[in-house]
């Protein structure tokens, strides 16, 4: 499979090989878990977060070929991600995901959250046999972020109040962590400074939030049909994202709108022109673009690279996404 993402060429074989490893890892394990496997395995995910650790491995350890225990923790951020997302679609009640059904739509709730719980569980047994203390306690941190974001979002549904730091906080614990944390651990792995470690956390945490920021504005902007997921779905299901917290600074009578959950005929469509009305969405890219300029700096002590550039370069193409 050739990556959705040019830039991933310094480890295109390596994410070939990933892949069908995920495949024997998961798939022959249990039925339910074909499901999953289909959208692990079968359709359009971009793979960004272990493209990012073996880039990552490869910029660190630039003599050497990626290791084993790269390769594994490369396989256990993609399982992770995937069981957030298997689980986010229940939460979310999204039918489609990487252009095909979600699990859930296809299989039941049930089927869903035990397919998600497994992936949880095989990605932490194959992090404990990394092995390595820290790796495990950076990642099994990931896990329970996940749910924490997850909780926060559920909390803070249809409230117009939320802050863009508190917003940004949830956006930390639903995604950057999982980049922020991996990359670290990837550069524990090549057992580089206690400094470098803690840019590369830096890099990933940023990368995160510009990821998750710029993802916010295609749900506004661009159709299912180019995400392969739902689009114009998070305000709908009260999911309250900057762009909406921005417009509601200059039309506060957005903020009406959401508190009562678009009751009225019309709420939403009105609700959509005030936030097209206002400087929304180009404040919510300029936001994007400062973390995505903050991630970069994360990089300045890396030995000059392929992957490194690769890793640089990887910063403008996600905020190119909403370009
Ligand atoms: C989707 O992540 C969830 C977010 C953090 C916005 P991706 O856009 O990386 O999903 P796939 O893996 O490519 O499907
Ligand atoms: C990110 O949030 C999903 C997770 C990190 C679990 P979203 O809810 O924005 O993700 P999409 O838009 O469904 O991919
Ligand atoms: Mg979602
Ligand atoms: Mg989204």
């Amino acid at each position: 499979m050739t990556s959705a993402i040019s830039l991933f060429t310094p480890v295109e074989s390596d994410l070939a090989v990933l892949t069908e490893t995920l495949k024997q890892l998961v798939g022959a394990r249990h039925p339910i878990l074909y499901a999953a496997a289909e959208h692990l395995f079968g359709a359009g995910g971009k793979r960004l977060r272990p493209a990012i650790v073996l880039l990552i491995a490869r910029a660190t350890l630039p003599q050497q070929d990626i290791s084993a225990k790269h390769r594994r923790l490369a396989e256990i951020t993609e399982m992770i991600h995937t069981a957030s997302l298997v689980h986010d679609d229940v939460v979310d009640e999204a039918g489609v995901r990487r252009g095909v059904p979600t699990v859930h739509s296809s299989f039941g709730n049930r089927v869903a959250v035990l397919a998600g719980d497994f992936l949880f569980a095989q990605s932490s047994w194959h992090l404990a046999n990394l092995d390595n203390l820290t790796v495990v306690k950076l990642l099994s941190q990931v896990i329970m972020d996940l749910a924490e974001g997850e909780i926060q979002q559920g909390l803070n549904r249809f409230d117009p109040s939320l802050s863009i730091d508190a917003y940004l906080e949830k956006s930390y614990y639903k995604t950057a962590s999982l980049l922020a944390n991996s990359a670290k651990a990837a550069g524990v792995l090549s057992n580089v400074s206690d400094d470098l470690a803690d840019h590369l956390y830096g890099y990933g945490r940023h990368l995160g939030l510009a990821f998750q920021i710029v993802d916010d504005v295609l749900d506004f902007t661009a159709s299912a049909d180019t995400l392969g997921k739902p689009s114009c779905s998070d305000l709908s299901s009260g999911n309250v994202t900057a762009p909406a917290l921005y417009a509601i600074e200059e039309h506060p009578a957005l903020a009406g709108l959401i508190d009562r959950e678009f009751a009225e005929n019309g709420d939403f469509e009105s609700a959509i022109a005030l936030i097209e009305d206002s400087k929304g969405l180009e404040r919510t890219k300029d936001l994007a673009r400062v973390h995505s300029r903050l991630a970069v700096q994360h990089l300045d002590d890396l030995p000059p690279s392929e992957s490194k550039q690769a890793l640089i370069k990887l910063a403008d193409y996600v905020l190119s996404r909403a370009y």
